[in-house]
């Protein structure tokens, strides 16, 4: 971590009465700042919250939506909740798979696009969702899904 973020990090720890309440948002500091969690950041986690590394994994491990390899530039979440696989979800996550010629949770080989199928978003009345970089993206259609690749895919080429 920076040492913005490990003040950041110090200042969470204070604000709960209990020190391990601050490990979630801790490693959100963490993914933030490097897009993963990397594992020399876990013992560096563990050692601020006072923990053992083991104590740390085994958060992580639970919690699927911290990733442990780097994503892609842009990280493309589509919903698997049963709204929006009854309003085509599985078709939109089959479009990017041919597309980028990537498999559920990979990222192509230039490290533009990683695709992951993740629980509900919490857009049901508008599935299906999908949620690019964070940012959500209801009733999504495949022809919406090109638009965004071709617009990313041009951004990059321009250097924008
Ligand atoms: S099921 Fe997809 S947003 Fe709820």
């Amino acid at each position: 971590m920076n040492a913005e973020n490990l003040a950041k990090a110090q200042e969470l720890i204070q604000r709960f009465p209990q020190k391990s309440s601050a490990l979630i948002p801790i490693l959100h500091l963490v993914e933030e700042e490097f897009g993963y969690i990397p594992q020399e950041e876990v013992g560096v986690v563990a050692d601020v919250m006072g923990v053992t590394s083991a104590y740390v994994e085994s958060v992580l491990s639970f919690y699927t939506l911290f990733h442990r390899q780097p994503t892609g530039k842009y990280l493309i979440q589509v919903c698997r909740g049963l709204s929006c696989q009854l309003m085509g979800a599985d078709e939109l996550s089959k479009f990017l798979y041919e597309d980028l010629g990537v498999e559920r949770n990979g990222t192509t080989e230039d490290g533009m696009f990683t695709v992951e199928a993740v629980e509900c978003v919490a857009l049901c009345k508008n599935a299906p969702a999908v949620q690019i970089n964070l940012e959500f993206y209801p009733n999504m259609t495949k022809e919406k899904l090109q638009g965004f690749l071709d617009k990313a895919r041009e951004e990059v080429r321009s250097g924008a």
